[in-house]
């Protein structure tokens, strides 16, 4: 069957159907994700929090980028593959951001997701035109936070409610095929997902998105820095680590690890 594309993923918005997404950002997480039936995983430059532990994603750089979507891209069969433009990937000019929108496809994207509206209206539909398609993103942007100033819900009020609708619509019309709202007022996100054609996907912007993204390590309980009111733990895999390498410690310390069968050598010969 192949893996979705765009008009799949507007299909199931005409639909009435959810879009689910995930993040992912390596070979095996990508591959169990798909095999759970997403419809889109995004190599999200948040890999630079939750597998990096860096404070913010501003150190995300291209070639660790690159490097996680190739990992990605060679396990998923069915979902549609999305890469985050890094911080300053796509800020220097559109021929530097066509390029590096390029170089995701050649790793294996279909499609690539940048944060701001209007003001990279341009560099979208230039992307658009060199036949990539683009995710926007706006509301709380992560790669703005110093100048947000914290992780704010955006769009409280009529002023900046109606800056998003124009970021949205500005979105729209440069071709987007999608876009991301993160911490948008759900009255506000239901909103522009009512005055856009192409689907929105939620990330803590309430029920009436056209679809919902979630950080995989932030469900499964794998990031203990901080977890945003938002998500929901479906797993809680930092204990079950910490249980594991507790388990193996004490098998190591009371000389019960390696038992006769994990002795065993193996036989083929070398
Ligand atoms: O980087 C990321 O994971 C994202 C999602 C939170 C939307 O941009």
């Amino acid at each position: 069957m192949g893996r979705k594309t765009i008009r799949d993923i507007w299909k199931l918005t005409r639909d009435g159907q959810p879009i689910v997404a995930l993040t992912a950002y390596d070979y095996f997480t990508a591959k169990y994700v798909d095999e759970a039936g997403v419809d889109i995983i995004l190599v999200g430059d948040s890999l630079e929090m939750v597998i990096y532990g860096s404070d913010t994603t501003h150190t995300a750089t291209m070639e660790k980028m690159l490097y996680h979507t190739e990992a990605v891209a060679r396990a998923v069969k069915n979902a549609m593959v999305v890469a985050d433009m890094p911080f300053l990937s796509y800020h220097t000019g559109i021929g530097d951001a066509v390029k590096n929108a390029g170089r995701f496809i050649q790793a294996g994207a279909q499609a690539v997701k940048l944060e701001g509206g209007w003001k990279f209206a341009a560099v979208v539909k230039a992307i658009v035109d060199s036949g990539i398609p683009v995710m926007g993103h706006i509301g709380m942007l992560p790669q703005s936070i110093h100048r947000i100033g914290g992780y704010f819900t955006q769009g409280a009020d009529e002023e900046t409610a109606s800056m998003l609708y124009e970021d949205a619509r500005a979105l729209q019309e440069s071709g987007a095929f999608a876009v991301v709202l993160e911490k948008v007022h759900p009255q506000t996100a239901e909103k522009i997902t009512g005055m856009l054609e192409i689907p929105t996907i939620g990330i803590g912007s309430g029920p009436h998105c056209d679809g919902q993204i979630l950080v995989i390590n932030d469900i499964l309980g794998l990031f203990d820095k901080f977890t945003p009111p938002f998500v929901k733990k479906y797993a809680d895999l930092k204990s079950q680590i910490i249980e594991a390498a507790r388990a193996f410690a004490e098998d190591v310390r009371n000389k019960k690890f390696p038992e006769q069968k994990e002795r065993r050598t193996d036989e083929r010969k070398n």
